[in-house]
């Protein structure tokens, strides 16, 4: 792997078309580890990933290595997203139309470490910051928000070299609101059903 040959671009709509399958395929493998532990399936990965198609506000960071992505990070209006990921903010008499909420970010192993976790983070508020001001003058979107999954720290599953990423993401001036929180369905390895799993808010303020 070359970094020199690494490409980023954002993309949105049908630009996503031609990568949907491989992203689908990162975003299965990934998501295995913990503390995600997902065991997916192409169907619902397709189905999931054309929101980010349909969506004309919605948008994907991919990285591309000799045209294969190889990392990508997604986001979206908070208006477009599943009523489970708005109730929180409704309940907290916060606008989804104020909102611009990051789904999630996906690198292949080899490409980690080498800055395009921050990269991610920059272009989906860049993104945010433009459509902001040129195309919702009316009513721009004022918080930047996602969410993350919440496992024990005793998990039997949990390697023991795992770091967590709250690190990370306070360094990108997020702020973990701890009593903010949804759930979300998948199934776990090893699981013969889906379980529901605590999701935690992460929010930031927009400086336009
Ligand atoms: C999250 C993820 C996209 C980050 O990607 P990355 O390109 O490796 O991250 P970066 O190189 O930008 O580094 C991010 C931070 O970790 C630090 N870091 C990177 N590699 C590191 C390493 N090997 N050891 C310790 N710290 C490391 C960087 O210094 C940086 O720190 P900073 O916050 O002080 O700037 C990637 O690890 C990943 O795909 N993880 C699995 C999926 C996941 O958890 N996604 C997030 C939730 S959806």
């Amino acid at each position: 792997m070359n970094p020199d040959r690494l490409e980023i671009v954002v993309v949105s709509g049908r630009e996503l078309l031609p990568h949907l399958e491989t992203i689908a395929r990162l975003r299965i493998s990934v998501f295995r580890a913990f503390p995600y532990l997902y065991d997916g399936d192409m169907a619902y990965e397709r189905r999931y990933l054309s929101t980010y198609m349909d969506k004309p506000e919605a948008m994907t960071v991919l990285v591309l290595d000799g045209g294969k992505a190889v990392g990508a990070s997604t986001a979206l209006p908070l208006t477009d997203e599943t009523d489970e990921v708005k109730r929180p903010f409704l309940d907290r008499g916060i606008p989804p139309e104020e909102v611009f909420y990051f789904g999630e970010s996906v690198l292949e192993p080899a490409y980690r470490g080498l800055g395009l976790g921050v990269r991610f983070f920059e272009e989906r508020e860049k993104f945010a910051r433009l459509k902001a001001g040129a195309l919702r003058e009316d009513r721009p979107w004022r918080l930047l928000a996602f969410c993350a999954v919440d496992r024990p720290a005793d998990h039997p599953m949990r390697p023991e070299d795992y770091v967590p990423l709250d690190r990370f993401w306070q360094n990108r001036g997020f702020k973990k609101i701890p009593d903010m929180q949804t759930t979300f369905s998948w199934k776990d390895i090893g699981d013969s059903e889906e379980t529901k799993k605590s999701m935690t808010f992460w929010l930031r303020e927009l400086d336009l």
